[in-house]
C-alpha cells in the first residue's frame, strides 16, 4: 500500500495532508508513505523530519504520485495533477464539489475515488475524521486575531492612569464551530461578546461561553434545524424581523465576525449596506463566508476593503492563514478515517464501499459519478 502526500500546488494554500507524527502511524499499518519535496514547508516541516518519521521524499509530483494507492490532500487535485494520478487510486481531500461539478467528472474520467471528506457524516464515530470541525474550529480563532489586526483599538478594558479604555465590543453572526471558536477566542482577548444564529441548539452555547444572545425566537426558529445539526433557509419573513433586530444591535458593536453558512447554498446575506452605514468609524467586519458569496454586503474574496469608515476583511482560506496547526488536525483527521479503509492483518487497503463513512464520501468510482448528490438522475 503506498500513500502519496503532494506538495498542493493551489496558491495560498499552505497546509499539508500529513505530518511525522501521523506518518509513524501509516508506517504502522504497514504503508509506504511517500511525500513530494516542500510539501510541509508552509507548515513549518522540513522534509527531513517526515524522513526520520519513515516517509521517503520525491523530488517531483510526478515522482510522489508514480505507483500510489492512495493520494492524501488538502484540495481537490488540479486538472495538472490528475494526468499523473495512477486510475483507480483513491483520493482523499476536501473536494469543494459544490459548483465544481465539471471538476468532479473531470476525476471521474480520470478513474479515480474520488473521496470527499467534508461530506463525512456527523455522527459519533466519525466525530474524529470531522474536517469541516477541525478547520473551523481554527478558522473562528483566526477571524478573530485578524479582526484585531486591523481594529485601530484595544479589545480588552483597560484601567489605566492616563484612563479607561473600553472593552470591544464583538458581534458573531453564525454560532456554529467557526463561530462558537470566535466568541471564546474573543472573549479571552477580552471584548464584551454576543452572537446570533437561527438553530435554537446555538443559544445555551453562545451563552455557555459568557456570550448574549439575540435572536428572534419564534416559531419558525424553534424548528430551524436539520437532523444533521445544520441550519434550514429561513422564510423571507423571519429573515426581514432578524435583520431588523441585528441592524439596531450592529450599530453598537465594534466588530462584526460572520460565519454563517448553509451547506450546498450561496451563504445568507446578514449584512447590508445600510447597517455598514450605521457603524461606528473604524469598525471591522470579518467574513468568513466571503469564498461562499459572503454573509457581508461589499466583502471581496481576497482583500480587504473599506466601505465608509468600516473595513471588511475577507480572507480566503482562513484555517490556512494558521497552516502548522490546521496541518496537525486535518492530517490526524485524515489517519482516522483512512486507518477503517486498511485490512491490518493483511496490510492492504481494503474498502467496504457498503460503509455508510464510504457511501456518503464517495464522489466517483469506476470512472462515473456515483454521489447521488452529484451523479446523473439515472445513475442516482
Ligand atoms: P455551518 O458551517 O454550516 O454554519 C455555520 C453557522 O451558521 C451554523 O451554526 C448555522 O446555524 C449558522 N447560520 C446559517 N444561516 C444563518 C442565518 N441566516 N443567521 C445566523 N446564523 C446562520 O455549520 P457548522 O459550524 O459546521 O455546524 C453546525 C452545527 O453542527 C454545530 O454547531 C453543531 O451543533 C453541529 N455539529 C455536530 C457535530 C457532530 O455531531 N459530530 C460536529 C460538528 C458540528
Amino acid at each position: 500500500m503506498r500513500i502519496a502526500v503532494p506538495k498542493e500546488v493551489a496558491s495560498g494554500e499552505g497546509r499539508v495532508a500529513v505530518v511525522p507524527d501521523v506518518v509513524k502511524r501509516y508506517v504502522g499499518l504497514g504503508a509506504e508513505v511517500v511525500v513530494e519535496t516542500g510539501a510541509g514547508a508552509l507548515s513549518r516541516i522540513p522534509d527531513g523530519e517526515y524522513e526520520a518519521a519513515g516517509a521517503k521524499i520525491a523530488g517531483s509530483a510526478a515522482d510522489t504520485y508514480a505507483g500510489a494507492d492512495v493520494v492524501l490532500k488538502v484540495r481537490r487535485p488540479e486538472a495538472e495533477e490528475l494526468g499523473l494520478i495512477p486510475k483507480g487510486a483513491l483520493v482523499i481531500a476536501t473536494m469543494d464539489p459544490y459548483g465544481h461539478e465539471d471538476a468532479v467528472k473531470a476525476m471521474a474520467e480520470a478513474g479515480l475515488v474520488a473521496v470527499a471528506m467534508e461530506f463525512m457524516p456527523r455522527i459519533t464515530r466519525a466525530q474524529v475524521m470531522d474536517v469541516l470541525s477541525s478547520q473551523a474550529n481554527l478558522a473562528g480563532y483566526q477571524a478573530v486575531i485578524d479582526a484585531a489586526e486591523v481594529y485601530d483599538r484595544a479589545f480588552p478594558m483597560m484601567m489605566t492612569a492616563a484612563g479607561t479604555v473600553p472593552a470591544a465590543r464583538v458581534f458573531v453572526m453564525g454560532a456554529g464551530v467557526a463561530g462558537l471558536q470566535a466568541i471564546a477566542t474573543a472573549k479571552r482577548l477580552g471584548a464584551v461578546v454576543s452572537a446570533t444564529d437561527v438553530r435554537p441548539a446555538s443559544k445555551e452555547q453562545v451563552e455557555s461561553l459568557g456570550g448574549k444572545f439575540i435572536a428572534v425566537e419564534d416559531e419558525e426558529f424553534k424548528q430551524a434545524e436539520t437532523a444533521a445539526g445544520y441550519a434550514k433557509p429561513m422564510s423571507a419573513e423571519y429573515q426581514a424581523k432578524q435583520a431588523a433586530l441585528v441592524a439596531e444591535h450592529i450599530k453598537k458593536q465594534d466588530v462584526v465576525i460572520t460565519t454563517a453558512l448553509i451547506p450546498g447554498r450561496q451563504a445568507p446575506r446578514l449584512v447590508t449596506a445600510e447597517m455598514l452605514a450605521s457603524m461606528r468609524p473604524g469598525s471591522v467586519l470579518v467574513d468568513l463566508a466571503v469564498e461562499r458569496g459572503g454573509n457581508v454586503e461589499g466583502a471581496v474574496a481576497g482583500e480587504i476593503v473599506e466601505i465608509g469608515a468600516v473595513k471588511i476583511v475577507g480572507h480566503r482560506n482562513v484555517a490556512g492563514r494558521i497552516a502548522a496547526t490546521a496541518s496537525q488536525l486535518y492530517a490526524k483527521n485524515l489517519y482516522a478515517f483512512v486507518e477503517t479503509l486498511v485490512d491490518k492483518e493483511a496490510k492492504a487497503l481494503k474498502v467496504d464501499y457498503e460503509d455508510e463513512l464510504v457511501k456518503a464520501t464517495v464522489l466517483t468510482r469506476d470512472g462515473a459519478v456515483v454521489h447521488p448528490a452529484f451523479a446523473p438522475k439515472e445513475a442516482a
